[in-house]
């Protein structure tokens, strides 16, 4: 057993790894101020991990970048088993708010990230498993992306990410002894199987999948397909989309990895290798849900790209692990999110049992 601090822990892919790691029998201190999320996402996962579950979780209610806030995280650990790794996901994540209020993004992403990295350093934990995200690659030039292609975000929230990248890269450079993974995920959707837990955006969704679905519950009229003329077999955008179980479970393989082996960096895209179009997305909803999910076709959105689709084999060689979900999995299970808990966390389905 591991006792892990988790930011950010309630949100979308915290919450599904959280429970993946309760699985595996981990003792776990979430972090988080709830800006985006509810902490009724941590009450269902405690339900779905079963009953000896409760006594593994903590919650530690605060801010990343509030000093007090992250030793009291660390203090919450049970008696005995101090924290050994921090899986960091707290942070901001909307590209559109990130060009209206960059200064939000770079206090919150940046400055959030530098505060529990001192915390670590004086706690003496040196284990990180750092969110990153494929926006670091802008435009790519060569698709699939390789790990190596070059840094060159065009927003203020890649911008953040790339800045913290960097940090992680000088402070282990500096210092011997720690062990980071910066994974980079590619187009995380779906749900947990059960549809207990899911992502739960607030207001419009800004992502193609939450729009999707709340297109096919009836909550949105139609979905607006942002370009029909990409160079792509289509004409609409290719992405790479990674089921969130399949990146939860990736979590706690990077976790294993950096605990067996010696001090490194590793630095891993998280995606599943396959493209799929927004019109083949639609459809594939369509069929999972059984719902019509009506659209038109618009202009491109500023900052597109045609095509983003990882290259996965170094995260496969690296955690001995492969994506093992497809879209039509994806669909299905964000489809049992989405019908049951139509407004989200906010107001479940009154008609469904539990909480
Ligand atoms: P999310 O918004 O659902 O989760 C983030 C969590 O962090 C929320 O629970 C929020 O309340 C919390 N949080 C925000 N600011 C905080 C602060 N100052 N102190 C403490 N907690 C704070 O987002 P997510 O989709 O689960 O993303 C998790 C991480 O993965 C983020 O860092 C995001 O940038 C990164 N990421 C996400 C995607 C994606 O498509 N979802 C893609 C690439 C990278
Ligand atoms: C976006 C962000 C990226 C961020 C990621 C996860 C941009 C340019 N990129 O990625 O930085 O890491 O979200 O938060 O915002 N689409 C539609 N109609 C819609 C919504 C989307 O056609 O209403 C299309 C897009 O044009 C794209 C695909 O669906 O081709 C996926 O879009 P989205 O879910 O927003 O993800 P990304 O653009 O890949």
């Amino acid at each position: 057993m591991t006792s892990i601090l988790i930011t950010g822990g309630a949100g979308f892919i915290g919450s599904h790894t959280a429970l993946v790691l309760l699985e595996a029998g981990h003792s776990l201190v979430v972090l988080d101020n709830f800006a985006n999320s509810s902490p009724e996402s941590l009450r269902r996962l405690l339900e779905l991990a079963g009953p000896d579950a409760e006594a593994r979780l903590t919650v530690a209610t605060g801010d990343i970048r509030i000093r007090d806030d992250l030793e009291r995280a660390f203090a919450a650990a049970p008696a005995g088993q101090p924290i050994e790794a921090v899986i960091h996901f707290a942070g901001l994540k909307a590209v559109g708010e990130s060009v209206q209020h960059p200064l939000r993004y770079w206090d919150v992403n940046l400055g959030g990230s530098r505060q529990l990295l001192a915390a670590m350093q004086a706690q003496g934990c040196r284990t990180l498993v750092f969110s990153s995200s494929a926006t670091l690659y802008g435009m790519p030039e060569q698709v699939p992306i390789p790990e190596t292609a070059p840094i060159r975000p065009i927003n203020p929230y890649g911008h953040s990410k790339a800045a913290v990248e960097q940090l992680l890269d000088d402070l282990s450079a500096s210092e011997a002894g720690w062990r980071i993974a910066r994974l980079r995920y590619f187009n995380p959707v779906g749900a947990h199987p059960s549809g207990r837990i899911g992502e739960d955006p607030r207001g419009i969704p800004n992502n193609l999948f939450p729009f999707v679905s709340q297109v096919a519950v009836g909550r949105r009229e139609r979905l607006q397909v942002f370009g029909g003329d990409w160079p792509t077999a289509d004409g609409s955008g290719v992405r790479d989309y990674i089921h969130v179980m399949d990146l939860a479970e990736g979590h706690r393989a990077a976790l294993d990895t950096l605990l067996s082996e010696e001090p490194q960096l590793l630095t891993l895209n998280l995606g599943s290798g396959q493209g799929h179009s927004v019109l083949e997305v639609v459809a594939a909803f369509a069929s999972a849900s059984g719902c019509p999910v009506p659209y038109e076709l618009v202009a491109r959105r500023p900052g597109d790209a045609a095509s983003s689709v990882a290259d996965p084999a170094l995260a496969a060689q690296r955690l001995g692990c492969r994506t093992r979900r497809g879209l039509a999995e994806m669909c299905r299970d964000g489809w049992a999110w989405q019908s049951a808990n139509p407004n989200g966390y906010g107001t479940a389905n009154p008609l469904e049992g539990g909480g």
